[in-house]
C-alpha cells in the first residue's frame, strides 16, 4: 500500500469542492493533448519496460512540439493482464513503472513548463486483485455487492456451459461471466475475466472512486480520462441479448452502454470531485455511443464531462454489424461525413474530441494514410491538417507525431496483447482461416499501436538497453524522432505548427465548421470560419494528384497559404497527398 493518507475504500480527507462557484470557460478547448502509453515511451532502467523516470528527460521534446497536456495511461498498481487497465490500488504506483515520487516528479516536471497531467481513471472495473474484489469473494462481506454476482441460469447446475446468468460476451473473448468455485456464484466482466466490472448502483461504490479522484486531484493532477466510462450504469435487469451468425455470444456493450443512470452519476462524479469548480479537463471514453449521448455528457449547463471519445469514426472500417477484425473499405466521402456530422451535432452545445489514433486503435497513418516509403510523411501530415483544423480538442499519440506505421507481425507469438490472443484463439475455434485471422490481426491488433516508441536509429530505436517488451518496429532506422526533429519538413514540425497554429488563431479554436464537396471521393475540404475570418482547408486524401474543382470551392483569390504540407505552393493542383490551408480574403 502506498503513502495514500487514507484506505483504500475511506474518502480522503480533501475538501468538498463548492458546487455553487460559477462554471469558467474550458481552457482545454484551445489545447493539445498528447498521449503517453508508459510501458512503450521510454525505459530508464534497461528491463524492456516503459518508465516514469524515462519521461522525466524527454518532458522538453514534448514541449517542443507544443502540446499542452499529456495524458497517462495507467501507472497504478495492477497484475498487467490489460496493460494497466485492471487496477488493483488506485493510490500508488507499479513497481514496473516507479514509485509515486517518480509520478510526482512528473507532475511537477510538466508542471514547471506550463503543461498538465490528465490522468486515465479506470473505474467501470478494477483488477480480481484488487482488495475491494478480494473482500467482494466472500458472500457474507459488505462487498458482495461492489460486483456483480448473480446465480446461474435457472435449471442449469452452476458451472456447466450455458449456466451462465445472461448470454452475454465479453468485450475481449468469451463469456462476460466469470464462475466462482467458492460460492457456487457469477460475477460479471465486460472484459477480461481479471477485470471484474464495479456495481455503480451502490452508492459506496461512488464515493470512494469520488473521494479517490479527490486524493489525485490534491496530489497535482490536472483533470482525468475516463475509461469506459459509459458502460458503468447498468441495465437494471440482465437480459439475453441476440446472438448473430457465426457468434458464441451477444456482445454486452449493447444492453450496457449509456445506461440510465449515465448522467446522474456523471453529474453527480462532477459535483464531488469538482471537476468544473477546479477547471479540470475531463474527456469520458463511449464506446457505442450517439451524438445524443455525447451532446448530454458534454452541455456545460448539465456539468458533467469536457468532452467524449466517440467510435464511429473509427468503426466505419468494419462491416455493418461486424466486428473490428472485418477488413472492409472505408471510402472518403463516409469518413469525413462521419466526422462533419459530429462538428454539426456539437456545434452549439457540448465539443468534440479529435482522433485518429490512441493505444487500442491501429497507426492513422497505415489506416487512414499511405505507410509506403514515398507517401508515408505526406499522408502522416495530412491527416494531421484535417484532424487539427477541425473544431475541438485534439490528442496526439505518441509516435503519430513522427508518422508512425503499424508494425510487421506475421505469425500469433508475436502478439502480446489479450484483445488480440483471445481474439487469434476464438476465431479458430469458430472455424475462421488461420490466414485471415493473422490478416485482420496485422491491420487492427492494438498491438500496432504498442511497439515501442522510436527515439533514434541505436538498437532498439533507442527506447531501452534491455529487450523491449514488445518489438521495435524495424523501419526505425529511418523513422525516429532524433531524424524528424532535425529535419525542418519532417512529420514532427508539421504537428508542431498545426498546434501554434491552433493556440495563435481562434479562427482554429472557435470558428464554424462546414464541410464542402461531401461526395468528392478525393478531396477533403472545409472552411472554418470566426467572424470575418475564413479559413480554408484543402486535403488531397489520395496517391494520385488532384485537379482542385475550384469553381466548386471558395473565390480563392488573394488567399494567403497559412500552412502546407509541401512549402509555399500554389497553383490548382494537389500533389498525392498534399493539404493546404487558406487564409481567405
Ligand atoms: C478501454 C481502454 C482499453 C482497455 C479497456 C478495458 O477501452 O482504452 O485499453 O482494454 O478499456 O479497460
Amino acid at each position: 500500500m502506498s503513502v495514500a493518507p487514507v484506505a483504500a475504500d475511506e474518502p480522503a480527507p480533501a475538501e468538498k469542492p463548492d458546487a455553487t462557484r460559477a462554471r469558467p470557460d474550458g481552457w482545454w478547448k484551445s489545447a493539445v493533448v498528447y498521449q503517453i502509453y508508459p510501458r512503450s515511451f521510454a525505459d530508464s532502467n534497461g528491463d524492456g519496460m516503459g518508465d516514469l523516470p524515462g519521461i522525466l528527460p524527454r518532458l522538453d521534446y514534448l514541449k517542443r512540439l507544443g502540446v499542452d497536456v499529456v495524458w497517462l495511461s495507467p501507472v497504478y498498481v495492477s497484475p498487467q493482464d490489460d496493460n494497466g487497465y485492471d487496477i488493483a490500488d488506485y493510490t500508488d504506483v507499479d513497481p514496473v513503472f516507479g514509485t509515486l515520487a517518480d509520478l510526482d516528479a512528473v507532475i511537477a516536471g510538466l508542471h514547471e513548463r506550463d503543461m498538465k497531467l490528465m490522468m486515465d481513471l479506470v473505474v467501470n472495473h478494477t483488477s480480481d486483485e484488487h482488495p475491494w474484489f478480494a473482500e467482494s469473494r466472500d458472500p457474507g462481506s459488505a462487498k458482495r455487492d461492489w460486483y456483480w454476482w448473480r446465480p446461474a441460469r435457472e435449471g442449469h447446475q452452476a458451472g456447466t456451459p450455458g449456466a451462465e446468468p445472461t448470454n452475454w460476451g465479453s468485450a475481449f473473448s468469451g463469456s462476460a461471466w466469470q464462475f466462482d468455485e467458492t460460492t457456487g456464484e457469477y460475477y460479471l466482466h465486460l472484459f477480461s475475466p481479471k477485470q471484474p466490472d464495479l456495481n455503480w448502483e451502490n452508492p459506496e461504490v461512488r464515493r470512494c472512486v469520488y473521494a479517490m479522484m479527490r486524493w489525485w486531484v490534491d496530489r497535482g493532477v490536472d483533470g482525468f480520462r475516463m475509461d469506459v466510462i459509459n458502460l458503468i450504469s447498468k441495465p437494471t435487469e440482465l437480459l439475453d441479448g441476440p446472438i448473430a451468425d457465426a457468434q458464441r455470444y451477444s456482445p454486452a456493450f449493447v444492453p450496457v452502454a449509456n445506461g440510465h443512470r449515465l448522467d446522474e452519476f456523471l453529474a453527480e462524479m462532477n459535483r464531488e470531485v469538482g471537476l468544473d469548480v477546479a477547471n479540470l479537463i475531463s474527456v469520458g471514453e463511449m464506446p457505442g455511443a450517439s451524438i445524443d449521448t455525447a451532446l448530454a455528457a458534454t452541455d456545460p449547463s448539465r456539468r458533467e464531462l469536457g468532452m467524449v471519445f466517440t467510435f464511429e469514426h473509427v468503426s466505419l472500417d468494419q462491416v455493418p454489424g461486424g466486428s473490428k477484425w472485418d477488413l472492409a473499405d472505408l471510402p472518403l466521402p463516409v469518413l469525413k461525413g462521419n466526422l462533419a456530422v459530429w462538428q454539426e451535432g456539437l456545434a452549439e452545445v457540448g465539443w468534440n474530441s479529435l482522433y485518429w489514433n490512441n493505444h487500442d486503435q491501429p497507426r492513422a497513418v497505415s489506416r487512414f494514410g499511405d505507410d509506403s516509403a514515398e507517401f508515408r510523411i505526406p499522408s502522416a501530415k495530412t491527416l494531421g491538417t484535417v484532424l487539427h483544423l477541425h473544431k475541438g480538442t485534439p490528442y496526439v499519440y505518441q509516435g503519430e507525431e513522427i508518422g508512425m506505421t503499424n508494425t510487421n507481425f506475421t505469425d500469433i507469438s508475436q502478439y502480446e496483447d489479450l484483445e488480440s490472443v483471445g481474439y487469434h484463439a476464438e476465431a479458430l475455434t469458430l472455424g475462421l482461416e488461420a490466414e485471415a485471422v493473422l490478416r485482420s490481426l496485422s491491420v487492427k491488433s492494438r498491438d500496432n499501436a504498442r511497439t515501442p516508441m522510436q527515439w533514434d536509429d541505436r538498437s532498439h530505436a533507442g527506447f531501452s538497453e534491455g529487450i523491449p517488451w514488445l518489438p521495435v518496429n524495424p523501419n526505425y532506422v529511418v523513422v525516429n524522432a532524433h531524424a524528424a526533429v532535425n529535419d525542418p519538413d519532417s512529420v514532427f514540425h508539421h504537428y508542431r505548427r498545426l498546434i501554434e497554429l491552433r493556440h495563435r488563431d481562434p479562427v482554429v479554436v472557435h470558428g464554424r465548421f462546414a464541410l464542402l464537396l461531401p461526395e468528392h471521393d478525393r478531396l477533403w475540404a472545409f472552411t472554418r470560419t470566426l467572424e470575418n475570418t475564413v479559413l480554408l482547408v484543402v486535403a488531397n486524401m489520395s496517391a494520385a494528384a488532384l485537379e482542385l474543382p475550384t469553381d466548386q470551392l471558395p473565390d480563392l483569390t488573394g488567399a494567403v497559404l497559412v500552412l502546407g504540407t509541401h512549402g509555399q505552393t500554389d497553383g490548382s493542383t494537389l500533389a498525392p497527398w498534399e493539404s493546404r490551408i487558406l487564409r481567405l480574403a
